[in-house]
């Protein structure tokens, strides 16, 4: 064959591989609004930077008559490039190619691309769009599944993953995913389930939509399976751009520090009026850690689920920092299994990839009921404690206003190793709220006075004055210092500034055994 001819065939096979399943199939893509896996990466990726890897490969099944059936790439365009200049990896299913199903070399393929972003420390990104496993081939498609699922454990904490859901994701194959860091979800065209609407209603008769039982926002606002929900492929395409952003590399670099165009000094006074002197008045944490980052920006994660923690990424004078709070204005900032869940997650994710984290307290304490004490809230609860005493990261408090009891300790308090903790003069720390505490202290003299109700109310102010204030926890040094709120900012960063030399451990162990 002469040169000529051999240039020919590799075009002629890109040009083959790169239609994917054919035209009509990328039509029928289309379509449905979605993109197809190359419209994706060509997306995702910074112009010109992706390499493949593997797109000749192709399956080696015979039954049903398979053998005659085949597409260069498998159902799987796998590769790596840059984002904004940073390296990643990635595998985008092809759903024009047998539904994207899996086979085993197409679960060949994705290993080999997360081997790669192993050995490199750089993160994977996973673009799902499938059918699960490939019907035709069996038990080695679930071959393929146990080897990725194996890796997506071996990556966690080493590299961010993150998955990307723009289509079916179904059965077992769920699990990838659900193993990652981050799960977007596309809205209307995505949807995750262990068992589907038919196999339900056959099963258990109860009758769902597919939307109704795994599209995005279900699994954004009920289950807490994924962090966020998007638009469309571009919007949610973009959100893996921010997220890794705010990411390192991998768990041996330190977190990114952008050009800060805030001034660190910047103090607002606008921050003395957000919280309201009645501690029963709700108000917004959001609008505090927003006058407190850089340029007002918060990427919030998973801000439609357990709203009554807020949890989410920032920078502070351009250094990257993950951002836990309660939320006066759901459930009165109450802990319960959900925010527990929630808070005790992003806290681990954030130490995992070497990010300070900075907390506003405002918690009345865990959420009181027979349900959540079925479901668990002890060790839900414990989650949290256990997430921010094995945090290494430099870890910086803000108690806005209350901290009682137990969820005063667990919230990033002093004796779970916290580096910095202030409190605005509105802080009330103390064992439990003021009607509380008095109507127990204080039970004999109420029933005995001539106005039980006149008394009550002058004990409980009188408990408020005294105990539930920021100044007994000053006074023992499990307060740093007592701020003016407008101050916040150019605090924060001064502690960010001395601890980002901060090196420490916790004693040496297997794993920790943290309460599941
Ligand atoms: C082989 C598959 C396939 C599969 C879809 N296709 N799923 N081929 N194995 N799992 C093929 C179809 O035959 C079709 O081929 C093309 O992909 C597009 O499929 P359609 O059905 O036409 O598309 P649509 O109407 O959009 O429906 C998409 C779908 C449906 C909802 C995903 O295809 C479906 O229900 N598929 C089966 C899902 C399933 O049961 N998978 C196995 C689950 S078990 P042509 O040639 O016509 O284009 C599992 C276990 C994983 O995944 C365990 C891991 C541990």
């Amino acid at each position: 064959m002469a040169m000529e001819d051999k240039i020919k065939e590799l075009e002629n096979r890109n040009l083959e591989a790169e239609l994917g399943g054919g035209q009509k199939r990328i039509d029928q893509q289309h379509a449905k609004g979605k993109l197809t896996a190359r419209e994706r990466i060509d997306y995702l990726l910074d112009k010109g930077s992706f390499q493949e890897v593997d797109r000749f490969v192709v399956h080696r099944c015979y039954d049903f008559g398979m053998e005659k059936n085949k597409f260069p790439g498998d159902g799987v365009v796998t590769g790596y490039g840059t984002i904004n200049g940073r390296t990643v990896f990635l595998f985008a299913q092809d759903f024009t190619v047998f539904g994207g199903s899996l086979s085993g070399p197409f679960g060949d393929k994705v290993c080999k691309i997360m081997d790669l972003a192993i050995r490199s420390g750089a993160p994977v990104v996973g673009l799902n769009d499938s059918g699960g496993a490939r019907i035709q081939e069996g038990v080695r498609s679930l071959g393929g599944y146990g080897e990725i699922f194996k890796r997506n454990v071996w990556s966690s904490g080493v590299i961010p993953q993150i998955s990307v859901i723009m289509g079916p994701c179904a059965g077992g194959a769920v699990y990838s995913p659900a193993l990652t860091d981050f799960t977007i979800m596309v809205k209307k065209s995505s949807n995750m389930f262990i068992t589907g609407p038919q196999v339900i209603k056959a099963v258990t008769s109860e009758e769902v939509t597919a939307e109704e039982l795994g599209g995005a926002m279900t699994h954004n606002t009920k289950s807490g399976v994924a962090h966020f929900a998007e638009d469309s492929d571009q919007a949610a395409l973009d959100r893996v751009k921010e997220i890794l952003s705010f990411l390192p590399q991998n768990y041996r670099e330190m977190t990114p520090i952008a050009e800060c165009t805030d001034d660190p000094d910047r103090t607002d006074p606008s921050l003395n009026e957000i919280v309201p002197t009645n501690p029963r008045l709700p108000y917004d944490i959001k609008e505090i850690i927003r006058t407190v980052l850089d340029n007002k920006e918060f990427l919030e994660v998973q801000k439609h689920y357990a709203k009554n923690m807020v949890v989410g990424f920032g920078r502070l004078n351009g250094i990257a920092v993950g951002v836990i709070a309660n939320q006066p204005k759901f459930l009165a900032g109450c802990l319960d299994c959900d925010a527990s869940v929630k808070c005790a997650r992003f806290v681990r994710t954030c130490d995992a990839f070497n990010l300070p984290l900075v907390t506003f307290v405002d918690v009345p304490g865990y959420l009181p009921g027979v349900n959540q004490e079925y479901g668990g809230i002890i060790k839900h609860g414990a989650k949290i404690i256990y997430s921010y005493s094995e945090a290494t990261v430099p870890k910086m408090t803000v108690v806005t206003r209350k901290a009682y009891g137990g969820a005063y300790i667990a919230m990033s308090g002093k004796h779970l190793a916290a580096d910095i903790n202030y409190a605005y003069p509105t802080a009330e720390i103390a064992v439990m709220g003021p009607e509380g505490a008095a109507n127990i202290i204080f039970k004999k003299e109420i029933s005995e006075a001539d106005d039980p109700n006149a008394t009550r109310n002058r004990l409980i102010e009188e408990y408020r004055n005294n105990f539930a204030s920021p100044f007994r926890a000053a006074e023992l040094g499990y307060i740093d210092q007592v701020i003016f709120p407008e101050n916040t900012r150019p605090r924060l960063i001064k502690a960010l500034t001395m601890l980002k030399t901060k090196r420490t451990s916790i004693p040496e162990r297997r794993h920790g055994n943290v309460p599941l």
